[in-house]
């Protein structure tokens, strides 16, 4: 099912490819019937979820959100430079758009700003506040960022190049081949010329790490927690939620936080006529999220269209700002040989 609005309220546009309809249900059951057990991070998103995301981002203990947000402000006039004049920016996993206002306004002659997300009223909440406030055109696509999209070609006038925005290192939330793959759909979307400006969460000591993914206040165990909330208000799942707790550590091997929802006793849950047994100390795996070093995200990049340009770090070495160029898009690669 595809859906575009032209215009949407005060945005140019609005593309909304129906991600969620239908799925969660269909994940859940593969998910829970699986050994052991897992669901996608993207089911977190929904309009609660996303609030709640927000204020794990003001916490103390979440170093990526102000530690990126001071990396790309200080280096601002580099960064815009190297993208050059007319980008049109599209974000991937916009959430609150927070972080887009520095770079829309600091690219020269910047085309557009196109917001795109997988909860839907939060996009176009937060999508339609930034249309009044920055210089473009802005507009919003509703996808699952894990499937390829192709972006309007007709509503707004055709940019210089595209810049694939992608902050938050919300690509550490995918595993190495998935976002190898998520790069080569991303290369055919923005197209020949394009660049990605990525965010990148670096490896450091383990307290600091754990500490970002079990803050004292809670906030974190709310957001995992309310993937249960959501199979209950959404499935009508039969669940005990405080027969669950939020477990979060790192995993020094796969370089990488994982977050579970561990069962403090033996428990079931139910959807529709299916029922999943959870052994006590049994965990529902929600979440990964990968810490690279600058090189090996040069590794990851390596197999993919993307080239990396150049790579900004904070003084103490935490996060990375990556700026790739797409040296040609795959399909181009193959029609000329
Ligand atoms: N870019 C923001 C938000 C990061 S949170 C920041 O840096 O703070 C991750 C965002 O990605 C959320 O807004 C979530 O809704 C979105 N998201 C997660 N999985 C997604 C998917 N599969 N497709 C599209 N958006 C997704
Ligand atoms: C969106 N993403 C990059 C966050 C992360 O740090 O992996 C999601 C998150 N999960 C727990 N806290 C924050």
């Amino acid at each position: 099912m595809t859906d575009l609005t032209a215009p949407y309220g005060p945005l140019a546009y609005f593309l909304d490819l129906h991600p969620d309809a239908g799925d969660f249900l269909g994940e859940a059951l593969e998910g829970l019937g699986a050994n052991p057990k897992r669901i996608s991070p993207k089911w977190f998103y929904d309009e609660r979820g996303s609030k709640i995301f927000n204020k794990i981002t003001e916490l103390e203990e979440y170093y990526p959100t102000r530690t990126e947000k001071s990396l790309f402000l200080n280096n601002a006039e580099e960064i815009t430079a190297a993208i050059g004049a007319g980008a049109a920016i599209f974000e991937y996993g916009s959430g609150s758009s927070e972080k887009v206002e520095w770079l829309v306004n600091g690219v020269k002659d910047a085309a557009a700003y196109i917001a795109m997300d997988i909860s839907r009223d939060h996009l176009i909440e937060s999508a339609s506040e930034l249309a009044g406030v920055l210089p473009t055109p802005v507009a919003a696509i509703c996808a699952d960022f894990l499937e390829s999209v192709s972006l309007p070609t007709d509503v707004l006038p055709p940019p210089v190049h595209m810049l694939g925005y992608f902050p938050g290192s919300t690509i550490g939330n995918m595993t190495p081949a998935v976002a190898q793959t998520f790069l080569n759909n991303a290369s055919k979307t923005l197209g020949p010329g394009a660049q990605f400006l990525i965010g990148v969460d670096l490896e450091k000591e383990k307290p600091m790490l754990e500490a970002a993914y079990n803050d004292a206040q809670g906030v974190t165990a709310e957001f995992n927690l309310n993937l249960l909330h959501r199979m209950k208000r959404e499935l009508d799942a039969g669940l005990d939620i405080d027969a669950f707790e939020h477990f979060a550590f790192y995993n020094e091997n796969d370089r990488r936080i994982e977050m579970h929802l561990r069962a403090t006793q033996e428990t079931i849950i139910t959807i529709g006529d299916a029922a999943f047994q959870f052994e006590k100390g049994e965990t529902l795996h929600t979440e990964n999220s990968h810490k690279y070093s600058i090189e090996g995200f040069c590794d990851l990049i390596g197999p993919t269209p993307w080239r990396m340009v150049n790579a900004w770090t904070d003084p103490k070495g935490w996060y990375g700002a990556c700026l790739l160029s797409n040296r040609q898009s795959p399909d181009e690669r193959l029609e000329r040989r």
